[in-house]
């Protein structure tokens, strides 16, 4: 009986140890764990960050521009938003193949570069992102999402999309500034509209905030990569910046970023 009793008492303890070793081990991975880089799809999101750049809005909206075939074939626009005061454009549309909405934003032109985009370059991290303490964003970026048109346009066609093809997943794209703009936007759609299955996935994006920032930030979405000069990748991207080559590249020493 006493035997059994400690036998019993033993089982216990043992149970709870591997309960709770098999609680931290989970804990680590989620805190490690990397979004799992898929060269196909960014072969075919670089399509879309790079269609975003057209200036005939009529062919963008029924996707038929020069750069709406291929491996975007079949694309539905849901809305196109342009916020011609900052010079900036967007579109939300719905990928079938990919089941998924497709949010893609428009980095800055070279021959349209206003002085508050000039200015983002060099601004420091000086806004607070709202709700953490501790992190701080470059308000350029974090204004051209937040305080312009293009959000309310955004989130209202999303919604339209969810309507129409029910709970899809999420991607946002981008190049340079328009791939601050995604993360931007990734992180709003997660923390204040309760999106689930939002995927990140921008070149040459410039960073946007301080480390506490970040990992804020891939805490929130974990799925998110940064390509910085995929070799096969950059040649379907808009031209780079010729006036800002070192702004637009030191910050990425990797292929492959992912937020570090
Ligand atoms: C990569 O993405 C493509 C396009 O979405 C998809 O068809 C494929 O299954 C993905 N591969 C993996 C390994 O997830
Ligand atoms: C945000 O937008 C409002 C309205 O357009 C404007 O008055 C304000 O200056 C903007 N704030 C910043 C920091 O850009």
């Amino acid at each position: 009986m006493e035997r059994n009793g400690s036998w019993l008492r033993a089982m216990v303890v043992l149970t709870c140890l591997v309960a709770v070793s098999g609680a931290r081990e989970l804990e680590v991975r989620s805190k490690v764990h990397k979004a799992v880089y898929n060269h196909t799809l960014a072969t075919i999101l670089v399509e879309y960050a790079s269609a975003v750049y057209m200036s005939d809005l009529t062919e963008l909206f029924s996707w038929t521009c020069p750069r709406c075939d291929g491996k975007t074939k079949g694309f539905e626009v849901i809305e196109l938003i342009v916020d011609i005061q900052h010079c900036l454009q967007a579109y939300v549309g719905v990928a079938e193949d990919l089941n998924a909405v497709v949010i893609a934003f428009r980095g800055t032109q070279e021959h349209s570069i206003q002085n508050w985009v000039e200015d983002l370059y060099w601004k420091q991290l000086d806004i607070n992102y709202p709700g953490m303490p501790g992190a701080m964003v470059h308000h350029g970026f974090y204004y051209a999402y937040h305080n312009t048109t293009i959000r309310p346009g955004i989130l209202d066609a999303v919604m339209r999309a969810k309507d129409l093809y029910g709970d899809v997943n999420v991607i946002a794209t981008g190049h340079s500034m328009g791939g601050a703009m995604a993360s931007f936007c990734g992180l709003d759609l997660v923390v204040n509209h309760e999106a689930q299955n939002v995927q990140v996935l921008t070149f040459g994006q410039p960073r946007i905030g301080n480390a506490v920032f970040a990992s804020y930030y891939s805490d929130r979405v974990p799925n998110t990569i940064r390509i910085t000069n995929g070799h096969d990748i950059v040649p379907h991207l808009p031209p780079y910046y010729s006036r800002f080559p070192q702004k637009t590249y030191h910050h990425f020493p990797r292929e492959i970023g992912n937020w570090q």
